[in-house]
Parts: C-alpha cells; sequence; structure tokens
C-alpha cells in the first residue's frame, strides 16, 4: 500500500499506446508526473515509476465535452442528470472537461444565475468543468454585466434565435450583445432556429387538433435553422464579432455557414452525435400513438437521413470543428410524459455524456469516416482551442494537465440503457452497435477509470476559469 502510494506520487508511465497528436500517431510512451505530462517519446521507466502497458490501445487526450445542461429547470421540471450523476457518466465515457450552460432567467441578473451555478457544481463534479453563460433575455442591465462575467473566466455566450416569450433574442438584441462580447474578446454560440415562425406553427398544429409527438418536428423544419444562420450571418456581416452555432442540425443550415464564411464571416460549428447518428424516423408518423418518440424530442429536433453523411463529411474534412452531445436528460417516466396529449409540453432534450467519444469512435474512426487524429481534435483539441482551455487541456504536450484516456479499440459491444451511468431511464443509442472502450482514464495526473472501473470515488473536478478563443481550428 505505502510502495503503490510512493509510486503514485513518483508518477505513472503509460508505454507502447498509439500516442495520438493532431498532426500525426506513434506507438510510443508518455510519463505523467504531479498531475501533468512530463514527456512523451520512447522512455525508460525510472525508479519507483508504475507502468501502465497500453499496447494495442489509444492513448488521447481527454474528452472535452461543449454543451450539457445538467441540474436545468426546463418546462416545469428539472432535468434528470446533476452534475454529480452527470460528470461520473461523462467520466466512464472518457470526457474529463464538462462545459455547462449556466442559465441567467428572466429577472435575474447574470451574476444570480452563475452563483446559482457554480452552487450546484462545486464539490459535485468528477471532472472538471467550466461555464457558458446562457441568456433569457436582454437589456441595457445585462450588457453592462458582460465585463466581470469575462472576467470570472466565463468566454462563452449563449443566445437563443428560438423559444419565443422565454428565451429568445432578435437581431437588434443580437446586434447589441455580439457588438459588447466583440467588445470584450468572448464568443457567443446560437441556437439558429426561427423562434417567431415555431409558435405559429405549434399553435396551428393544437388549433387543428395534432397533438401528437410527432409535430414537433414539424413545428421546426429544417429551414428554419438555415434561415436563422442566414441571418445570424447577416448581423455578422456587419459586426464579425467571435461567434459560433451550437448543435447544428441540417446539411441545408451547413451550407448557410459555409456561404458566409466564403463571405468572409469566421463561423465556428458544433454538432452532435444525435444529428449524425439518428432520425426523424424515430418519431414514426404523424398518425403514430406511440409515445416512445417523446424520447427524442429535442431542439432542434431530428432530421431526415439525407443532412448525415454531409454533417459528417464537414466534421471530418474540416468544416465542423467540434462534437458536444447537448446533454439534457429528462426520464421517460414522469417527465416526458408531462408531453401525454400535448406535443408542446414534452421537456426537450436527450442524454447523450456518457456515449459521445464511442459513437464518435465507432462511428467516425471504425467506420473509416476519419482518422484518429482528426477524431480527437472534435472530441478535445478544437474545444480547448475554442473555449480558452489550450494548451492545458486538449493536448498529450508536455507541460498540459494529464487528462487522458486509454482507448481499447477491441471490444464490441451493443448499447442498453443498464450499462450506462446517466441518470435517465433510456438512452436514445438503445441497440447501437459499438465498437471500442474506455479502459482508463486520468484527471490531472490522478487515474480515475481503471479497467473500465471507476478507480477513486471522488468528487475533486476543479472549476475552470477559461481565456479568450484561440480561432487556428478552421
Ligand atoms: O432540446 C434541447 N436541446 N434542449 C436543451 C436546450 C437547447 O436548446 O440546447
Ligand atoms: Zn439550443
Ligand atoms: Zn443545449
Amino acid at each position: 500500500m505505502i510502495e503503490e502510494k510512493r509510486k503514485e506520487a513518483t508518477g505513472v508511465l503509460l508505454q507502447n499506446g498509439h500516442i495520438v497528436l493532431p498532426d500525426r500517431t506513434y506507438v510510443g510512451d508518455l510519463r505523467i508526473r504531479d498531475g501533468i505530462i512530463a514527456e512523451t517519446g520512447h522512455l525508460e521507466p525510472e525508479e519507483g515509476e508504475r507502468t501502465l502497458d497500453c499496447s494495442g490501445c489509444y492513448v488521447l487526450p481527454g474528452g472535452i465535452e461543449t454543451h450539457t445542461h445538467l441540474q436545468l429547470e426546463s418546462m416545469g421540471t428539472v432535468t434528470a442528470d446533476d452534475f454529480e450523476t452527470g460528470t461520473r457518466a461523462a467520466l466512464y465515457g472518457g470526457t474529463t472537461t464538462v462545459l455547462d450552460f449556466a442559465t441567467q432567467f428572466h429577472g435575474e441578473s447574470m451574476a444570480e444565475g452563475l452563483a446559482r451555478w457554480h452552487k450546484k457544481a462545486e464539490n459535485n463534479c468528477y471532472i472538471d468543468y467550466g461555464f457558458h453563460m446562457a441568456l433569457t433575455e436582454w437589456n441595457a442591465d445585462l450588457k453592462c454585466e458582460i465585463a466581470s462575467i469575462v472576467d470570472g473566466g466565463i468566454s462563452s455566450f449563449k443566445i437563443y434565435m428560438a423559444y419565443k416569450n422565454n428565451m429568445m433574442l432578435q437581431e437588434d438584441e443580437i446586434y447589441d450583445a455580439l457588438s459588447e462580447t466583440k467588445r470584450l474578446g468572448a464568443t457567443v454560440g446560437f441556437h439558429c432556429e426561427n423562434g417567431l415562425l415555431i409558435d405559429v406553427l405549434v399553435k396551428e398544429a393544437k388549433a387543428r387538433g395534432n397533438t401528437l409527438p410527432w409535430y414537433h418536428q414539424w413545428t421546426r423544419p429544417p429551414v428554419f435553422e438555415e434561415e436563422a444562420i442566414t441571418r445570424l450571418e447577416t448581423v455578422n456581416a456587419l459586426l464579425h464579432a467571435d461567434h459560433y452555432v451550437v448543435h447544428l442540425s441540417t446539411a441545408d443550415g451547413l451550407n448557410a455557414a459555409l456561404k458566409a464564411r466564403s463571405s468572409g464571416i469566421e463561423v465556428v460549428l458544433e454538432t452532435c452525435p444525435q444529428y449524425l447518428l439518428l432520425d426523424n424516423t424515430r418519431y414514426g408518423t404523424e398518425m403514430s400513438e406511440d409515445f416512445e418518440a417523446a424520447k427524442y424530442i429535442m431542439s432542434p429536433p431530428l432530421r431526415d437521413k439525407r443532412h448525415q453523411e454531409p454533417l459528417w463529411d464537414g466534421l471530418a474534412g474540416g468544416d465542423i470543428q467540434f462534437v458536444g452531445t447537448d446533454h439534457c436528460s429528462f426520464n421517460y417516466r414522469g417527465q416526458k410524459e408531462m408531453g401525454l396529449g400535448d406535443f408542446s409540453k414534452i421537456p426537450n432534450g436527450a442524454p447523450g455524456i456518457e456515449l459521445r467519444l464511442l459513437l464518435l469512435y465507432t462511428y467516425g474512426v471504425e467506420k473509416g469516416r476519419m482518422d484518429i487524429s482528426r477524431y480527437s481534435e472534435v472530441t478535445s483539441t478544437n474545444a480547448a482551442k475554442y473555449f480558452g482551455l489550450y494548451p492545458k487541456k486538449g493536448i498529450l504536450l508536455p507541460g498540459s494537465d494529464a487528462d487522458i484516456v486509454v482507448l481499447d479499440p477491441k471490444p464490441e459491444w451493443q448499447v442498453t440503457s443498464d450499462l450506462l451511468h446517466e441518470n435517465c431511464d433510456y438512452t436514445p443509442y438503445e441497440g447501437f452497435y459499438m465498437k471500442g472502450s474506455v479502459r482508463d482514464v486520468f484527471l490531472r495526473g490522478q487515474q480515475k477509470i481503471a479497467s473500465g472501473k471507476l478507480a477513486k470515488d471522488v468528487r475533486d473536478g476543479q472549476y475552470l476559469k477559461r481565456g479568450r478563443p484561440l480561432k487556428d481550428i478552421m
């Protein structure tokens, strides 16, 4: 025991792994000492050093999850995962940093919203964490507050172009907000849909007695995303402020963003596994009485399959920069069921935090859509850069935090929600074939997952004060 403790203090040598860097992968060793990566290369064990054989496995930077809603109060309920269960599930899945959306509700200052989020997260996280600040309204007081929020280590905000009367901001407000974030060197993520027209269609559907879950996606067609991105980029043609599109779900939205880029606007893009892998057949048909469709009610909704390959191509080819899950879990029983008889009352969102890395590995790398270096960029490095965490996070370089995933590419298995650690009574990926497993995870040099099991049940995740976006990811 004493000997083990002494070895842990001395360090750990990961041996013979496929070390993944942005520009190459090589078989070698990685030395962890005092919580950071001490060196990489072809290394001999030092006196008293613990060694871990990583032959046949990838050694990757810990995953960075860019988009979660943990313990979020929404639509009359609270998301099923809080910071404890959500970050534990993330850890099992190889994610070592999470960026959650702290939310300022109506009438609140951002400082009040942020203080509540700090309280939710403090001493409850298994992994390191930071916050984006989500705005639900706009006024002069909030504008004045942005500088102090940025000072508190929050260099990214979220603005909704959907959820009228609840969270939606319009172009004049967006212009004003972006002017201020630009002045302060922060970025803003945009939820791109047409909130005004969604409202019209929801009212129309309900007036006709169309209340089944299928109608959720009928009220939010792909063209609303394309239109909202085009509208957003009109504002950015005037301002050229740092911004990105969250949870991009359509090929048409991607094309709108690429058009803006070709005119010199630097728009960064995030997509999610659900838009790459699930499609709108999950909603059945407009006659389907099967309420199971509620499990897939999220905004934006799942799309026609035709959108998937363009999104994969965008991700692999460099047009889309990173992948977050928009993990926003509600149990089917008791929560999704709040919308029985009225699709507009089904809480929006689905779980996904635990499977992000392995879904992307199986359907991205194993299926030959991207190589392992691009995989580590879109699951970790690019997010670290864009969200002001690089090179502390997101790369296997000497001096970086030793946040490391050892991914074994060999196991084949099938997803069932019983195997997962998310606090939700279903997974949208039930039955999915998977290749690979997260064998070991280190957070700042501490081994948290060993052979797929929780090695230490401690919630010592640290709050990350973040800096300005780095933009060499496009
Ligand atoms: O349906 C979703 N995605 N709910 C979470 C809020 C959002 O728009 O990201
Ligand atoms: Zn959103
Ligand atoms: Zn979201």
